[in-house]
């Protein structure tokens, strides 16, 4: 299942070595069109991805994934942020023909698309993870803006999730009218939404329990707080 749903990030690689191969040949602008054609490529794979963790239908091995595949998703975000930050990459600038940068740019659009899409379908699991990490929280604010600014979400289907994923995270205000467009309907994703809410209640419920533990298990920290008394 983990491999499964690493096939997205294999993908991006894979895809932007082959057809970028005639790229020198055209002019530079043209660049960020071929790159959208394959960023709808990259997002059915996504797409797919998300529905068999969708369809696992067992929130403690939800959470596990979606642990890892986050702790995997920022690692890439933040090295793809640092590799176009010493380049000087701008968003809306042309679109870079080194592969190395032509990959960090890739990496950060889907990435930033891809966790938008699973903060949305996930929201409790994504933000038990994601509220308590401010580092985070400063890579997601970068990878929105940068998205935002490039034009790959300008029309079509994905020019809504950057402002809805940013509304979820609470990064920009929520509007009066905000809606998660998964909440409502948890039917078509979760065809027993009332089993899976009960599960995901009893998951979290034994995550806080498993925390209090830990908290009373670190014994060193009491006595130290009692000798500084
Ligand atoms: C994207 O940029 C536009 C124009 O600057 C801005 O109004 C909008 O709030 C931005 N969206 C997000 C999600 O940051």
């Amino acid at each position: 299942m983990d491999l499964l749903l690493m096939c997205p990030f294999l993908f991006t690689l894979m895809l932007s070595k082959g057809s970028f191969a005639d790229l020198q040949k055209q002019r530079v602008d043209s660049g960020l069109e071929i790159y959208k054609k394959l960023f709808e490529v990259k997002r059915k794979d996504q797409m797919n991805a998300l529905k068999n963790l969708v369809e696992l239908n067992d929130v403690n091995q939800q959470y596990k994934i979606i642990d890892i595949m986050l702790k995997g998703l920022f690692k890439v975000l933040e090295d793809s942020r640092a590799v176009l930050i010493a380049a000087d990459v701008p968003p809306d600038g042309p679109f870079p023909q080194d592969e190395k940068l032509k990959d960090a740019y890739s990496h950060v659009v889907e990435n930033t698309a891809f966790f938008g899409d699973v903060v949305l379908r996930f929201p409790k699991i994504v933000h038990h993870y994601f509220d308590r990490n401010s580092n985070w929280n400063n890579l997601i604010r970068w990878g929105i803006g940068f998205c935002n600014l490039t034009g790959v979400f300008e029309q079509g289907p994905h020019s809504h999730v950057l402002g809805l994923m940013a509304q979820e995270l609470g990064i920009s205000e929520k509007s009066p009218d905000y809606r998660n467009p998964f909440k409502t309907d948890h039917s078509e994703f979760f065809p027993g939404a009332d089993t899976f809410q009960k599960a995901l209640r009893e998951e979290e419920k034994r995550r806080k329990k498993e925390e209090k533990r830990k908290e009373i298990r670190k014994g060193p920290r009491i006595s130290r707080s009692q000798s500084d008394l």
